[in-house]
């Protein structure tokens, strides 16, 4: 007989430049908010790396600043697990304008910890196509190079 299958989601996280000086809190609430951390890693994007990343945008207006503010520092990024982890992360995190997220979900992560709709403390993958890609990138195509253990805020 066949032991039982479970299958639960993951996703990618990322602690944006911006909430750096955050990221040991914002780790205390992934974890009190029962998703489990499979890989962490501290990198710094190339402004090609941050393209690649975030190409669906690419030609819209803020293309340009959202790509110079991801390369511009260390982000930390995340391999989330968690039952229907894409949903529940994007939840925590709340909309994409800090601004918005004060007024509709008070308390999000954004709401907490964004500056402005650029500067907006996290990501979250938004689909399960996305997460896969992402993950992809962050840790198994091996172009980020993480940063030397010594910088890193904790176990990496
Ligand atoms: P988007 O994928 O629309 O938001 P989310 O991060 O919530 O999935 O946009 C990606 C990032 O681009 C967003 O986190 C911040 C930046 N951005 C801007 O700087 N200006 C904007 O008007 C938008 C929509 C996004
Ligand atoms: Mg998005």
């Amino acid at each position: 007989m066949n032991p039982p299958q479970i299958y639960a989601e993951r996703t990618l996280a990322i602690v944006k430049p911006d909430a750096m000086d955050k990221v040991v809190e914002i780790e205390d609430i992934i974890l009190r908010n029962g998703f489990t951390i499979l890989q962490k890693r501290k990198v710094h994007l190339s402004p090609e790396q941050a393209s690649d990343f975030y190409v669906e945008h690419y030609g819209k207006m803020f293309f340009p600043s959202l790509v110079a503010y991801m390369s511009s520092a260390p982000i930390t990024v995340f391999v989330l697990v968690k039952n229907k982890a894409i949903a529940a992360w994007r939840e925590l995190i709340g909309p994409t304008n800090p601004f918005k997220a004060r007024e509709t979900h008070p308390g999000c992560l954004r709401d907490t910890y964004g500056k402005d709709q650029t500067r907006n403390a996290v990501h979250g993958s938004d689909s399960f196509h996305s997460a896969e890609r992402e993950i992809r990138f962050m840790f198994h195509d091996s172009i980020v190079e993480p940063i030397a253990v010594g910088q890193a805020t904790k176990d990496y």
